[in-house]
């Protein structure tokens, strides 16, 4: 018996990143022996800013390749791409009609993606949360694993299920679908500024591990990671201005699979130099493994899209369901 439905999608815009792996790939893998699970390739949200289209084609392969080898059951899950399944931007309509310029006015994402000239930027950035929402009801899921980052829309979701429910005197036709997010590494930050997300966007490669990096890469990655000159400390958590510290030593713990605390007992007192020779071995051990992987899937293509096709099936089957009904209730 399943705990529940999941939705969750990653756009494929380049190299996964530990921050990916970490907030939420690593939780489909964990979540997928319990629930129902649909994994999104979400290119109708890749193309809210400048791409190239050629380059996005490729990525959706790149990126199915990552979650086969990160560990996603491809039997057992749909893995799709958004756009192949249609319902998702007639839902996005419907919801725009239900959704608040106000609320989408307080998205932090927005504003950080849009920077200092926010009219140049496409209305579809804008509305990106909607169409996030609408990939989540359409398949009623119950629950949403997701880095912390994601958090904020969400919470936009939730708001769109209540305000339809009310709207049209359907109290409980969508339920109140819940976020899962990663305890102790809910945002994995930039190895080179701790204030910082690792993000795919960010112009230094140093910033980030890459899924795909090679093991030399990852231990020069982690030596050049920025540090300060204080050893570690147990009351790291206390200390306002060290993030650079308490982002490795989260990353350490998450890959041990222990708490912080545990790591920060541990390390007590030592050098960073010691402790980032112990965190690039651990990073190889985990993620090394999963960029063979990949390389390795990628040279059948073939097979990647007959996932992808079987997964649309299956997602497609729900999807239109789903959204017949919701048509049906706003009366169109
Ligand atoms: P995207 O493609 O930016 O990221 C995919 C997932 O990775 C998580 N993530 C991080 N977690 C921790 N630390 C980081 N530095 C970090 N960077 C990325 C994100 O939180 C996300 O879970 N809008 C979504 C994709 C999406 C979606 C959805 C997700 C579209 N529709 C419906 C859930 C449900 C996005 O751009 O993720």
């Amino acid at each position: 018996m399943k705990q529940g439905r999941i939705l969750s999608g990653v756009q494929p815009t380049g190299n996964l990143h530990l921050g990916n792996y970490l907030g939420a790939i690593n939780n489909f893998v964990l979540l997928q022996k319990n629930y129902e699970c649909l994994f999104m390739l979400a290119n109708l949200h890749a193309i809210t800013v400048k791409h190239d289209p050629k380059v996005l084609q490729a990525n959706i392969i790149d990126t199915t390749a990552a979650f086969l080898a990160s560990g996603i059951d491809p039997q057992k899950n749909s893995i799709f791409i958004q756009s192949e399944v249609s319902a998702h931007a007639e839902l996005a309509w419907i919801f725009n009609c239900v959704a608040r310029i106000g609320w989408l006015n307080r998205m932090t994402q927005f504003k950080e993606k849009a920077g200092s000239n926010k009219e140049k930027a496409s209305v579809g950035l804008f509305t990106y949360p909607v169409l996030m929402a609408a990939d989540i009801l359409l398949y009623k899921a119950t629950h949403v694993p997701v880095g912390d980052d994601q958090k904020q829309h969400l919470e936009l979701c939730r708001d769109i299920a209540m305000k339809f429910n009310n709207d049209f005197n359907n109290e409980n036709f969508f339920q109140m679908p819940e976020p899962i997010i990663p305890e102790g590494i809910s945002r994995v930050m930039s190895l080179r500024n701790g204030t910082q997300k690792m993000s795919k966007s960010d112009e230094s490669d140093l910033s980030r591990i890459n899924l795909t990096d090679d093991s030399d890469l990852i231990i020069k990655k982690i030596q050049k990671a920025k540090t300060d000159s204080e050893p570690i400390s147990i009351n790291i958590n206390e200390e306002n201005n060290r993030p650079e510290a308490k982002n490795l030593i989260n990353i350490f713990s998450a890959l041990k699979n222990q708490k912080p605390i545990k790591t920060l007992e541990e390390w007590d007192g030592k050098q960073f130099s010691e402790f980032k020779k112990a965190l690039a071995e651990v990073l190889v051990d985990k993620i090394c493994p999963i960029g063979k992987q990949i390389v390795k899937l990628k040279t059948d293509i073939k097979f990647l899209e007959n996932i992808l096709q079987d997964g649309r099936k299956k997602a497609e089957i729900i999807a239109e369901k789903n959204l017949k009904e919701i048509k049906s209730i706003v009366g169109i």
